[in-house]
């Protein structure tokens, strides 16, 4: 099959016996090494960008005795030859990885290639976010990390502040806050109002900090202001950038903490190093963010 120095380049000269033997070792590969194989990967697909999700998901994966398949659908894969995202990720859902974790955009309908994929292959999607629609992960990990601090969800107000109506981050948090005891408050500008919220709204950042245990700020999702915005930066600094200064002087409860799911806009959204004080915990939502991811990844190797 190969050269006389172990290259392999054409198919040229060589005979029936020889390929029907090299069909014979693939065959053979197929039947002893494929289950094993099933057990061993986990495709990462990210078709937006992401840094924390990214890298906590390969951790993760590590972390479970897996592989992972980096697919960023970026240049040099077939999305350049016109390969749709819908095709590239049943192509890798054929060779039968452990789990598949997707991060897409509202243009790719993430449920129903989900519900095809299990169909086809048995293989499990995890959502790592998808458009506006929703990024579990990152509200389990918030949830996550509250529990820890607060030792119980039960009766917390979590007061979200800033760009919650483009953000996947707040779709997950509204699905899931209700049934964990958890109350959102919301407060910004009302071009950020979370649509459909019926909790309580504020209008000025000191009542609010008031009102809250936890301060959960989002970024300004530049990429989603179709049209862009009716204030400006500065215009949102003076009236809603949470810093040292409103936490100090307006917050009543003595062990209040912040959270941001990042990236951060550092110095718009929230005073720039804020995410390194004593109110943050920040940091631990990202070392929160690999363990709840390995404990899904967990869940889909057991259920194999
Ligand atoms: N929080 C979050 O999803 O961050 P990344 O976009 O960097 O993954």
């Amino acid at each position: 099959m190969l050269n006389p120095d172990r290259s392999f380049i054409s198919l040229k000269n060589l005979s029936v016996n020889t390929l029907n033997s090299f069909f014979d070792t693939v065959k053979s590969l197929k039947l002893k090494n494929f289950r094993s194989e099933r057990k061993g990967s986990v495709a990462l697909m990210f078709f937006e960008s992401s840094t924390r999700t990214r890298l906590s998901f390969e951790l993760a994966t590590q972390r479970t005795g897996m592989q992972a398949l980096l697919f960023d659908g970026g240049p040099k894969t077939s999305l350049e030859k016109g390969e749709t995202v819908e095709d590239s990720i049943l192509n890798a859902a054929a060779m039968c990885p452990q789990a598949m974790v997707i991060r897409c955009s509202d243009q790719m309908d993430l449920a129903k290639i989900s519900k095809q994929v299990f169909e086809v292959f048995q293989v499990p999607v995890l959502n790592a976010g998808w458009g506006r629609q929703g990024h579990p992960t990152q509200a389990l990990l918030d949830y996550f990390t509250l529990l820890e601090s607060f030792g119980s969800l039960r009766g917390l107000k979590l007061l979200i502040v800033g760009d919650a109506k483009h953000s996947r981050v707040i779709a997950s948090h509204l699905e899931v806050a209700e049934v964990l005891g958890v109350q959102l408050g919301y407060c910004g500008p009302e071009v950020f109002a979370p649509v459909g919220f019926t909790g309580p709204r504020f209008l000025d950042l000191p009542s609010a900090i008031a009102w809250a245990d936890s301060v959960y700020t989002l970024r300004f999702q530049f990429e989603r202001h179709d049209g862009g915005l009716n204030f400006s930066e500065a215009d949102y600094i003076s009236k809603f950038q949470v810093n040292e200064r409103v936490l100090t002087e307006y917050s009543s409860h003595k062990n209040v903490k912040l959270l941001h799911p990042g990236p951060i806009n550092q110095g718009l959204e929230i005073e720039a190093g804020l995410s390194l004080s004593s109110w943050s915990l920040v940091f631990k939502q990202v070392q929160n963010g690999v363990l709840v991811r390995q404990a899904l990844l967990t869940m889909c190797q057991e259920a194999r």
